[in-house]
């Protein structure tokens, strides 16, 4: 089964300022749709309450201690239900692939069983925020794949959008 991590950040490993995204990207809006379309998709409370919504056409699970019921999204109190469900759902929908998208404390509970990085690296160096990816090395990840976008009307900064799968 691959459990990956998708995410956007800069090289300082920013990723969320005041529960929103730090940057406006259209493209990657589009590629973040794109690759988690039809996949069962993890996030933490703060990360569904950004969004505002359960994204259509994704199974959505929540991860929180707080709330009970979202319509629309499955809500759990730990990890390990979680990746149950996402399981359960994956079996059950011919898919092989649980998306973990956030927000950082979600992330660093899931370190450990992620093996597939999908990271939009933004060329914003310079920004400052208040959520940060948890620190991680890629010494021990084969980079599959990149695809650069430019800075545009409807991009913020260039960015580019890598895969890498974690070295066997
Ligand atoms: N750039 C990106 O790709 C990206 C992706 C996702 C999010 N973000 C940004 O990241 C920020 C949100 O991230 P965040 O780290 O603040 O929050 P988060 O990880 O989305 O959610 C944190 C919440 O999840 C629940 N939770 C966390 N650990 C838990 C545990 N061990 N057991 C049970 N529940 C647990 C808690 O909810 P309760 O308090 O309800 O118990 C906690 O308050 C926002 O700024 C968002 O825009 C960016």
């Amino acid at each position: 089964m691959i459990i990956s991590s998708l995410v956007a950040m800069n090289r300082t490993l920013l990723i969320g300022k005041d529960n929103d995204l730090p940057w406006h990207l259209k493209d990657d809006l589009a590629h973040f749709k794109n690759y988690s379309m039809n996949k069962p998709i993890v996030m933490g409370r703060n990360t569904y309450e950004s969004i505002g919504r359960p994204l259509p056409n994704r199974y959505n699970i929540v991860i929180s201690t707080t709330f009970n019921k979202v319509d629309g999204a499955v809500v759990v109190n730990n990890l390990p239900d979680a990746i149950e469900a996402a399981k359960k759902y994956c079996i059950e929908n011919n898919q092989d692939e649980i998306v973990i998208i956030g927000g950082a404390k979600i992330f660093a509970l899931a370190k450990d069983m992620i093996n597939k990085l999908v990271i939009t690296w933004v060329e914003a160096n310079e920004l400052v925020g208040d959520v940060y990816y948890p620190s991680f090395s890629l010494e021990n990840w084969v980079e599959q794949s990149q695809k650069p976008f430019k800075k545009n009307a409807d991009n913020d900064y260039d960015f580019v959008i890598k895969e890498y799968l974690l070295k066997k």
